[in-house]
């Protein structure tokens, strides 16, 4: 019996979190091509506080988030949460009822077109319709993948959701990164670069981490050739020559941006006669600051090809999936908060400890004995 009305987090406009409200809200009901999805596990992301403090900025001095379609698509009131996993409850217009029942994770775009190649205008689930951090959601049907997978929980599904790992993807796909490659990853302990590390050797190449010593143990298990500790950037490129034999690294995967991206070219640079490629950098995020200051002259003279990446497309999502139906995903699951306390973990997600790895996921309060509870976090 799906209730009429559910509980849901609901952002009330531009602003902290006293922005995100806990109320009763009506079941959405599925449309022609549409599931009604029960919620029971919603991956956070970045993009969560970024969207809600208005830090999507595409020129200078913009504070709202972005309109890439040319309309802003973040109206209020809006329910977040982009990687979603749950249950089809429910089928709209032209989609089998065979699906009842099936567990799956969403593709978490809002695709302007059908194509399969590219994605010119991304947006996503609960930031230009209505996301996951409720107890239901309408979700296209063509999005929300079967993951059947007895192995994996539903939160373990959550955490592999394609805002990290597709995003993860469409890096290395613009880079064009082969086999055997070296890729410099940094935020290398977040969503996504934990994405990238399993996806480097998804592919034969081969990842160096940028990140903390107390994360190195588990970065190397991941799979990291080595791990470089971000808290001295002085002597970054030796540091980075002794772990390859002095070679350069082919390509850099950026996720923070700031001053380091300037040092990370240097990675690549160095010796140009040592390369058989150009220097490729994919950036997707800038944790570390949204200003870098770069010579044009040392990007143009040594060729240095830089990729903006935002989301990826419908193939990308596709073959992610497959993936994690095969096993060659492996969650990175750090812990669970309940959804009424979605505050608490938007304060611990900003203010995060150093033995942080992966994902957190949020689990509607009627789901928590049974998918958030293993997971819990204890904190203030
Ligand atoms: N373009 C897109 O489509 C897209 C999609 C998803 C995410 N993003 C962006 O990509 C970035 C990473 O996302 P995520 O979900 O992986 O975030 P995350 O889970 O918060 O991880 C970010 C990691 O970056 C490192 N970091 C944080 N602050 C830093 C600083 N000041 N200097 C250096 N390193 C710092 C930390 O890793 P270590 O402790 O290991 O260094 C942290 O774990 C964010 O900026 C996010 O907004 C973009």
């Amino acid at each position: 019996m799906i209730p009429a009305t559910m509980k849901a987090m609901v952002l009330t406009g531009y602003g902290d979190i006293d922005k995100l409200d806990y109320r009763d809200v009506t079941t959405p009901s599925p449309g022609p091509g549409e599931v009604l999805v029960q919620v029971t596990a919603t991956a956070k992301n970045n993009t969560d506080r970024k969207a809600r403090e208005g830090l999507y900025p595409t020129k200078k001095g913009e504070m709202q988030s972005f309109q890439m379609g040319g309309e802003p698509t973040l109206q209020f009131p809006r329910i977040q949460g982009a990687d979603i996993a749950g249950r089809i409850v429910a089928v709209g217009e032209g989609v089998s009822d065979s699906r009842v029942g099936e567990r799956g994770l969403l593709d978490f775009n809002i695709y302007a077109n059908d194509r399969r190649d590219i994605n010119l205008t991304p947006d996503y689930f609960g930031h230009g319709a209505d996301g996951g951090y409720a107890e239901y959601v309408s979700l296209p049907s063509d999005q929300f993948h079967h993951i059947p997978n007895p192995e994996l929980t539903d939160a373990e599904v959550a955490s592999m959701g394609m805002c990290s790992y597709q995003t993860a993807m469409h890096m290395m796909t613009s880079a064009n990164i082969r086999a055997g490659e070296r890729v410099l990853v940094s935020g290398a302990s977040g969503g996504v670069g934990t994405a990238l590390i399993q996806l480097c050797r998804i592919m034969g190449a081969v990842p160096y981490a940028l990140s903390q010593q107390d994360k190195a143990d588990a970065l190397l298990r991941l799979g990291a050739e080595a791990v470089l500790d971000r808290s001295d950037m002085a002597s970054f490129v030796d540091r980075v020559k002794a772990e390859t034999g002095g070679r350069p690294i082919d390509a850099v995967m950026d996720l923070v941006g700031g001053e380091m991206t300037d040092i990370f070219i240097d990675t690549m640079i160095f010796d140009m006669n040592a390369r058989d490629t150009y220097p490729r950098l994919s950036i997707a995020g800038a944790s570390g600051g949204n200003i870098s200051e770069i010579l044009w002259t040392r990007i143009y003279l040594y060729q240095v090809q830089i990729f903006g990446v935002s989301h990826g497309t419908r193939e990308e999502a596709e073959q992610l999936m497959a993936w994690i139906r095969g096993g060659q995903l492996k969650p990175v699951l750090h812990g669970a908060f309940p959804l009424s306390e979605l505050h608490r973990a938007e304060r611990y997600f900003v203010s995060r400890g150093s033995n942080y790895l992966g994902k957190i996921v949020i689990v509607p309060d009627s789901q928590w004995n049974e998918h958030g509870k293993p997971y819990a976090l204890e904190t203030a």
